[in-house]
């Protein structure tokens, strides 16, 4: 974010034993840090949301193996319970695979090594989130520049902002550097329901670093669509297959057909850690969370300075509640990485990241 030392995850600077994680479920009513002293706290955490977003997801993953190494417990085991705390996002099992890879290489030092680790993806993820707002902001100055310094109207789903990641995030990298560079950028925020990212996470965080954004329905897209209100939609992903197919929250799908039929720009902003590179096809291969249907049937808020949880629908109403959808290639117009924008196919990732295509 334009507050270069906000983290989204540290270890707690007078005892190393704790790993601290912001309670995102409280935002924006409430800034609560947490403490997580076991790998099940930072089990908890990922399963109940109190961090989410695919690279905080997987980082959160790393300090809860550094938590079971300084307690000595088994890290196989917690290995295999976070891997199956969340089925979508990939950054989760390449964040385990590579500790635990890290872990069996190494010296006596266990606990070192995974520290070492988990700080390193932590630091990377800020320096490839940086990499993804540097190769997006041209495309929003070549907006600005046609629209002779008009507003630039960007329209995001979910939250794929500072904290989904460690900071800067990575469909917002783009926008905080327009905004830092003084482009004239507007963000529309999607809610996201049902568990609201967009109106309590990336409203919060936008609001945060000044970022004029107004939030909408999920429904309102394709109307502002329409009427040329949005030139240019940005989102994340939590899995993008090889061939450049990406999950993300569920409703993106939609946002992608309303701009592919409005000839909007659709891209998807991503860390390569989120590549997924076993898989092509993402309908048939990319798994899809489903979660509690309470997320669909409540909602969470403030009332009188109070958090409370109300139940909106029949108490008997059958609900489903799918956490993601996939969005084929051929919607989205390029996939802005660390490595630069490319498209979203097979041909354009590897020719970013090679070393990872031939693998
Ligand atoms: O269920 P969530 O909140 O973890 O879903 C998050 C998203 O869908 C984000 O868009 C995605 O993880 C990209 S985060 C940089």
């Amino acid at each position: 974010m334009a507050d270069e030392g906000f983290r989204t995850i540290w270890l707690k600077p007078d005892d190393p034993s704790i790993v601290q994680i912001i309670d995102q479920r409280r935002l924006p009513h409430e800034y609560r840090i947490h403490d997580l002293a076991s790998w099940q706290d930072g089990l908890v955490a990922i399963q109940d949301m109190y961090v989410r977003g695919a690279p905080l997801i997987g980082a959160t993953a790393a300090w809860s193996l550094y938590l079971a190494a300084l307690r000595g417990d088994d890290i196989e085991r917690a290995a295999a319970a976070l891997l199956a705390s969340r089925p979508t996002a990939v950054n989760l099992r390449w964040a385990v695979d590579r500790v635990m890879r890290h872990a069996a290489a190494g010296t006596a030092d266990l606990v070192g090594i995974i520290r070492a680790d988990a700080e390193a993806i932590c630091q990377e993820d800020i320096e490839i989130c940086l990499g993804i707002g540097r190769h997006g902001l041209p495309l929003l100055e070549k907006i600005s520049r046609e629209k002779g310094g008009d507003t630039v109207n960007v329209l995001t789903h979910c939250n794929a902002g500072a904290l989904a990641t460690i900071n800067w995030g990575t469909a917002t990298a783009p926008i905080y550097l327009a905004h830092q560079a003084g482009l004239d950028v507007h963000v529309w925020v999607d809610e996201t329901r049902p568990r609201n990212q967009g109106s309590q996470l990336t409203a919060w965080e936008l609001a945060r670093n000044g970022v004029p954004h107004t939030l909408v329905v999920d429904n309102a897209g394709g109307h502002l669509m329409q009427h040329a209100h949005v030139d240019i939609v940005i989102t994340g992903t939590d899995r993008t297959t090889r061939c450049g197919d990406v999950a993300n929250k569920i409703g993106t799908y939609l946002k992608a057909l309303a701009a592919f039929d409005n000839g909007i720009p659709f891209y998807v902003a991503l860390p390569s850690t989120t590549i997924d590179w076993g898989i092509r096809d993402g309908l048939t291969e990319i798994p899809i969370e489903e979660r509690d249907p309470d997320e669909v049937s409540h909602l969470h808020g403030i009332s009188e300075g109070s958090l409370l949880t109300i139940r909106t629908t029949g108490s008997g109403t059958p609900v489903s509640n799918y956490a993601f959808d996939v969005t084929p290639a051929r919607l989205v117009t390029g996939l802005i990485t660390e490595r630069g924008v490319c498209d979203a196919s097979e041909p354009g990732l590897a020719g970013l990241f090679p070393e990872k295509a031939t693998a």
